[in-house]
């Protein structure tokens, strides 16, 4: 698809993969609009873009999605295409005995619930344009989980999955369906993760990553795999048992200090 003269709306859009979106994207003449919880975030990245527009919002309620969605078609009636990024990771030990139920899906409401009540709300605002798109960021841990993290890989197997059926229920109208599916990529997601952690995982720069997942879009690649993402669907398919026990290392030192 054409990626110059949209009008995009980027949730997380002031950090890491987000952040790179709104760097490459208003380098290509589009209009950005970026949400997230942090107001100081976003208005660093003001500073440094100041064509963008922000919005603080949290992606896991709906009312706030609601709310967003009356402000923005009203300010931005142009807006054609939704990049649902924000997301969070966490290391989640299950024998862990503090900590509350609520607090243990808590990935689930931004990272799954999130980007399908974005969906759902928006829809109906980009079925009229006459080219519109929705990208969904999952990761390449949506094909192979890493099971230190295992509500995280629930959520992202979750909306690979959501974004595939989306893609069918929308094929008879304008609105394009990507998945971008990052590898391990420099941002402050991985920031709780040490080396071990991600021991075997070559780390991709941010810049690298998006400019990847741009040239998926403009060339109509709906399902973007870069790098590593692209050899862990491989490994999922070709031998899964043998992906999993690799990505299980973490896990199993977790547990040797449980003994
Ligand atoms: N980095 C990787 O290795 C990697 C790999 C695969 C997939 N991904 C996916 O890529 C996406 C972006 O991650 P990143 O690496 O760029 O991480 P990041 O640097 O931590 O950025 C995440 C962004 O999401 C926003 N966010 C978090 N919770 C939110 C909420 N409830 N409502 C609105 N915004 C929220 C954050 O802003 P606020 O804190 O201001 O809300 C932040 O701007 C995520 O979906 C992540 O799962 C990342």
């Amino acid at each position: 698809m054409k990626l110059t003269s949209n009008t995009i709306l980027i949730t997380g859009g002031a950090s890491g993969i987000g952040y790179e979106l709104t760097k490459q994207l208003t380098a290509l003449g589009n209009t950005i609009l970026i949400t997230g919880r942090d107001q100081a975030k976003m208005d660093r990245a003001k500073a440094a873009f100041p064509k963008i527009h922000t919005f603080r919002s949290d992606v896991s309620d709906p009312k706030a999605i609601a709310t967003l969605y009356e402000e923005i078609t009203k300010e931005f009636p142009k807006l054609n295409i939704l990049i649902n990024n924000a997301g969070i990771m966490r290391k989640i030990n299950v024998h862990d005995k503090a900590g509350s139920l609520e607090d243990l899906t808590r990935e689930i409401e931004i990272n799954l619930s999130g980007p399908i009540h974005m969906v759902k709300q928006f829809l109906p605002h980009l079925k009229t344009k006459s080219e519109a798109a929705i990208m969904n960021v999952s990761s390449g841990l949506a094909f192979v989980p890493l099971p230190i993290s295992p509500v995280y890989c629930a959520t992202k197997a979750g909306l690979h999955s959501f974004t595939e059926s989306l893609r069918v229920q929308l094929k008879n109208t304008k609105v394009k369906v990507f998945d971008l599916a990052p590898p391990a990529t420099q941002t402050e997601l991985l920031d709780g993760f040490d080396v071990e952690d991600l021991k075997g995982a070559s780390t991709m720069k941010v810049e690298d990553m998006v400019k990847a997942a741009i040239k998926g879009m403009q060339t109509d690649r709906f399902e973007i795999r870069p790098g590593q993402a692209n050899q862990l669907k491989m490994m999922s398919r070709l031998a899964p048992g043998f992906i999993l026990k690799q990505m299980s290392r973490s896990v199993d030192r977790m547990l040797r200090t449980l003994d």
